[in-house]
């Protein structure tokens, strides 16, 4: 199966990208805006998500009403930067259950060690969405996609903000199955794994640690 990427390029998203981007937006404009712009890929990402229909009363009448079926997804953050991307989420699915997963990055190599994992125990039962906010070489959403996969998630979708054409390859390589959203493919990764041109380290800049 080929992969698949949906590029959420509405103009309020780009825009908002756009101050993400500038040097000098500070830690609190950067956290907001992501909150913000996660809010508004969650409508997208879950586009798919099936409705059942129950009965109702309006003011004037009865009807059967569209009410979404299923259980609700799971929204796995990847530790620490997912979790600007879990914050906007978690506003427009409220009732989502959240897993974690902690990867660091080996300098020397940029590959992907797994430090901490919590995940539901029905994850089986639901979809799991995995959050990061940058998709750069790929090593991390593909060990975190692994990861999941193991766990018994039902169906997978991976979110960032950013990704470079180089980590998209890689993760279609490893995922073909699992879906990408992201804000926009940048031009490509430079020698240190970071995005180019990107927004420098999403962590350090969503936190203030650098
Ligand atoms: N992680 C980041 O935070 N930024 C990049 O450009 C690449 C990986």
């Amino acid at each position: 199966m080929a992969g698949q990427i949906r590029v959420i390029d509405h103009p309020v998203i780009q825009h908002k990208l756009t101050d993400m981007r500038r040097r000098d937006t500070r830690s609190d404009d950067f956290r907001r805006l992501l909150r913000e712009i996660s809010m508004l890929m969650a409508y997208e990402v879950m586009r798919d998500w099936p409705l059942d229909t129950v009965e109702i009363e309006t003011p004037i009448t009865r009807m059967r009403a569209p009410v979404l079926a299923g259980k609700e997804p799971c929204l796995v953050s990847i530790l620490r930067a997912g979790a600007g991307i879990l914050d906007g989420m978690l506003e427009v699915l409220p009732s989502a259950r959240v897993g974690h997963i902690g990867l660091y990055r080996e300098p020397t190599t940029l590959t992907a060690v797994e430090y901490y994992c919590k995940l539901p125990e029905d994850l089986a039962q639901r979809e799991a969405v995995i959050l990061d906010p940058m998709l750069a070489t790929g090593h991390s959403a593909i060990a975190a996609t692994s990861r999941v996969k193991e766990s018994g998630a039902a169906t997978v979708k991976f979110v960032c903000l950013l990704a470079s054409p180089e980590g998209v390859a890689a993760f279609h390589e490893a995922h073909p199955d699992v879906p990408v959203f992201t804000a926009a493919v940048d031009s490509h990764l430079n020698s240190h794994g970071y995005i180019v041109p990107g927004l420098g380290d999403a962590g350090d800049r969503l936190f203030g640690t650098k």
